[in-house]
C-alpha cells in the first residue's frame, strides 16, 4: 500500500553553500509526489537525503517510525529495503545485458534462484513495455528504453516508495508522455509512494497527486496538484505556467528596478487546471480524486475552463468534444 515519508525542518549545505533549509513536507501514502524546481535547486540532494545516501545538517526524515536523518548503518540498511530508486542517469552497468541489470538486485540481496529470478525480471520487464528486449547492452538501446530498464531494476524488490529522478531528462515530448503514463499504471498497479523529481513543467501538471516547488534555497510550497495549479503565488505560479514574468529571473531572482518595471503590469490570468492522467485501462488509482475535488472542498475556484475534457481522463480521443 505504499509508505508514507515524513520529512521534518531539513537543511543541507555544502561548506558554504546553503543548498535548501527547513524543508517540512510529508509524502502521503501510495500517491505520487512530483519535486520541482529550476537546475541546480537541490532537487537530486533532496532525493538523495530521503535515502540517506546524503546527511542532512539539520532535520529528520521518519519512515515507519526511522529516522533516516539519524538512525544507525544497519538500521538504514534495513529501511533501504522499502525503496526503489531510478537515478537521473539509469545507473545501468553497461557490459551487463539488459535481464543481468535488472536482475542485479536480486542476486545481490535475496536467495532466490535462477528460476525465481527469471520469473520476476520477466514481468518486470513486460510491466515497463521492454518484454523482448533482454539481451540488449545498455549502449545499444535509446535513452527511453534505458529509463525504462532503469525502473524495471528499480521494481524487483517489490518497493514500498519509488523515487525517480528526471525521468524526462534528454527525451522527446512523445517520450515523455509514454513515461508518464507508465508512471501512472505503475502506481495503479503496485500502489507504492512515488516521488518524481523534474523540471518538466507538463509532468508536473498532469501526473502527480501533490506537488512541491524548491525554489531560492527552500521549499516554496507543498500540497495537493490542484492548490498549487490554482495558487497565484507569483514564484509559484510563474514556475508551473512557464512565464517570464514574475520573481524568478533569468539565473537568479529578479532584483528590484526590474520588478517593478514589471509591476505596472497585472500577472497573467492562470490557464486552466489539466484533468490528471488516469491508468491506461480506466480504472481510478486507490489515491486519486476526482477533477475539482480539492478545490470544491476547499472553496477554491479553479481557474476558468479547468477539467474541461472528461473524454481525455478516460483515455478517448483528445478533442472529440468540448477540449479546451
Ligand atoms: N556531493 C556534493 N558535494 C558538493 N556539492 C554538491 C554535491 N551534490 C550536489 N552539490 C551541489 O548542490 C547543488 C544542487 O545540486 P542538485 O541537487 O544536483 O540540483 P538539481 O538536481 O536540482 O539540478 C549544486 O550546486 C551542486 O553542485
Ligand atoms: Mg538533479
Amino acid at each position: 500500500m505504499g509508505t508514507e515519508v515524513r520529512v521534518e525542518g531539513l537543511t543541507k549545505a555544502f561548506g558554504k553553500q546553503m543548498i535548501w533549509r527547513d524543508v517540512s513536507l510529508t509524502l502521503p501514502a501510495g500517491e505520487i509526489s512530483v519535486m520541482l524546481g529550476p537546475s541546480g535547486t537541490g532537487k537530486s540532494v533532496f532525493l538523495k537525503t530521503i535515502i540517506g545516501l546524503i546527511k542532512p545538517d539539520e532535520g529528520h526524515v521518519f519512515i515507519e517510525g526511522t529516522d533516516i536523518a539519524t538512525c544507525s548503518e544497519r538500521e538504514l540498511y534495513d529501511v533501504r529495503k522499502l525503496f526503489g530508486v531510478l537515478f537521473q542517469d539509469g545507473a545501468m552497468f553497461g557490459s551487463m545485458t539488459l535481464y543481468d541489470n535488472v536482475a542485479f538486485p536480486l542476486r545481490e540481496h535475496t536467495r532466490k534462484n535462477e528460476t525465481e529470478i527469471r520469473e520476476i525480471v520477466m514481468e518486470k520487464m513486460e510491466m515497463v513495455g521492454l518484454a523482448g528486449a533482454e539481451t540488449k547492452l545498455p549502449g545499444e538501446i535509446s535513452g527511453g528504453m534505458r529509463k525504462r530498464a532503469g525502473l524495471a531494476r528499480a521494481l524487483v524488490l517489490e518497493p514500498e516508495i519509488l523515487l525517480i529522478d528526471e525521468p524526462d531528462s534528454g527525451l522527446d515530448p512523445v517520450r515523455t508522455a509514454y513515461i508518464n503514463q507508465l508512471f501512472i499504471d505503475l502506481n495503479a498497479q503496485i500502489e507504492a509512494t512515488f516521488l518524481i523529481v523534474t523540471h518538466d513543467i507538463n509532468t508536473a501538471r498532469t501526473v502527480p497527486d501533490n506537488i512541491g516547488l524548491l525554489y531560492h534555497r527552500h521549499l516554496a510550497m507543498f500540497g495537493p496538484r490542484e492548490m498549487l495549479l490554482s495558487s497565484s503565488e507569483p514564484v509559484v505560479s510563474q514556475f508551473l505556467n512557464a512565464q517570464r514574468q514574475g520573481p524568478i529571473g533569468m539565473s537568479e531572482e529578479k532584483d528590484e528596478d526590474e520588478l517593478a518595471g514589471e509591476s505596472q503590469y497585472a500577472m497573467p490570468a492562470l490557464p486552466p487546471i489539466p484533468l490528471q492522467l488516469a491508468p491506461s485501462s480506466g480504472l481510478l488509482r486507490r489515491t486519486q480524486s476526482p477533477p475539482g475535488e480539492w478545490c470544491r472542498r476547499n472553496g477554491v475556484t479553479p481557474p476558468p475552463g479547468s477539467f474541461a475534457s472528461e473524454s481525455a481522463a478516460a483515455g478517448l480521443a483528445v478533442g472529440a468534444g468540448g477540449a479546451a
